[in-house]
């Protein structure tokens, strides 16, 4: 299975839920199979590291954040992905927008919060990178649960 966690710039947000996933995965979940990934729909951020305060967020919680590259989406990677996750409105039209062919694996990943949130805030603007990972690591949490469970 594949997953790839999607925002505007791919430097903050989607790079924060790749890592938490992959550090999921790699303990609590480890008998789960799954690909992660992360991307931006704006290319704005091409080329780069992820923001120095995403990179602090996860090392305060122990989890690794590298390697990471920031790239934009492309077909290929909407095509081979079984679940596209966004991070709030304007993300899911935007990829609704360009690859309606594939809307039917594009979620936000809030619909896993248990319905406590119904969007992730960008930290780019908001400087809240603490809710971010907050809503982040539930919903996440979450979606792997579920998938443990086959629902
Ligand atoms: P992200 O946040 O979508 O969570 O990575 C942003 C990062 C960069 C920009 C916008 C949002 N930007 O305009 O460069």
């Amino acid at each position: 299975m594949k997953v790839i966690f999607v925002c505007l710039g791919n430097i903050c947000r989607s790079p924060m839920a790749e890592f938490i996933c992959k550090n999921y995965l790699n303990n609590q979940f480890s008998e789960l199979n799954i690909e992660v990934n992360s991307a931006g729909t704006s290319g704005y951020n091409d080329g780069d590291y992820m923001h120095p305060k995403t990179a602090k967020m996860l090392s305060i919680n122990n989890i690794d954040n590298k390697p990471f590259v920031s790239k934009k989406i492309t077909l290929q990677m909407v095509q081979e992905s079984d679940y596209i996750f966004v991070m709030d409105d304007s993300n899911l039209e935007d990829m609704i927008d360009k690859y309606s062919l594939y809307k039917n694996k594009i979620y936000k990943i809030t619909d896993y919060s248990n319905g406590e949130y119904n969007y992730v805030p960008d930290p780019w603007y908001t400087n809240n990178f603490e809710l971010t990972y907050e809503i982040l690591n539930l919903s996440i949490f979450n979606f792997l649960k579920s998938i443990q469970e086959g629902k």
